[in-house]
């Protein structure tokens, strides 16, 4: 399996993963998020055969200093906004999940999120989950819920700790 940047010679068209907003975004918006309004970037990971078997995509993000937690802000200047990159989305194909992909993407994001931090500040990198099972995930990784301002969990961590937590074999 190899990890690439989302391109048009991917099939998009038989992505599932179970959720349908996710593969219906995948399938209709992600080339255009990406190359048109540059809105968010997708980066894939696909088989041997090139058929995508997960995706994740990313975008800058401000996180409210009043909702963070403080431990997520401590010693950050009391800006109205933290500076952050969101996982808007992060998917495997049906027929992959349960076999380590998904941390796999997730580790290859927070890779993307420290090597970015390396020319911009950024404090936070966020999830924005679909629903709880989605927010757990997440929570196994160091990520902590924050305030909740709409229907879906949004959970925080901070990108130094990130740097830690996934400075072991994870990525790849
Ligand atoms: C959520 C998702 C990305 C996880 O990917 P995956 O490849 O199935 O997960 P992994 O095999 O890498 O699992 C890594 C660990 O997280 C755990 N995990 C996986 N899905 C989980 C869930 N929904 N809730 C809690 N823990 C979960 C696994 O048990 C595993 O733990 P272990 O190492 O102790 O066994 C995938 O199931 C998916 O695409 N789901 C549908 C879309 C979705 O909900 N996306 C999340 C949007 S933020």
């Amino acid at each position: 399996m190899r990890i690439e940047r989302l391109s048009r010679a991917h099939d998009r068209s038989t992505f599932r993963c179970g959720r349908a907003e996710l593969d219906e975004w995948f399938r209709t918006a992600a080339m255009e998020a990406q190359q048109r309004n540059r809105s968010a970037r997708t980066t894939v990971l696909v088989d041997g055969h090139g058929a995508v078997v997960g995706f994740y995509s990313l975008a800058t993000h401000a996180v409210a200093y009043d909702a963070s937690p403080r431990e997520l802000v401590k010693g950050v200047p009391r800006y109205d906004a933290v500076p952050a990159v969101r996982l808007a989305r992060l998917a495997i194909h049906e027929d992959h999940q349960g076999q380590g992909l998904g941390e796999r993407l997730l580790a290859t994001a927070v890779r993307d999120v420290l090597a970015a931090a390396e020319h911009v500040g950024i404090v936070l990198m966020t999830v924005d989950a679909l629903d709880e099972a989605a927010a757990t995930f997440s929570e196994r990784f160091g990520f902590m819920r924050l305030e909740a301002t709409r229907t879906r969990p949004a959970l925080a961590a901070r990108v130094k700790d990130l740097q830690l937590t996934f400075s072991s074999s994870r990525e790849g």
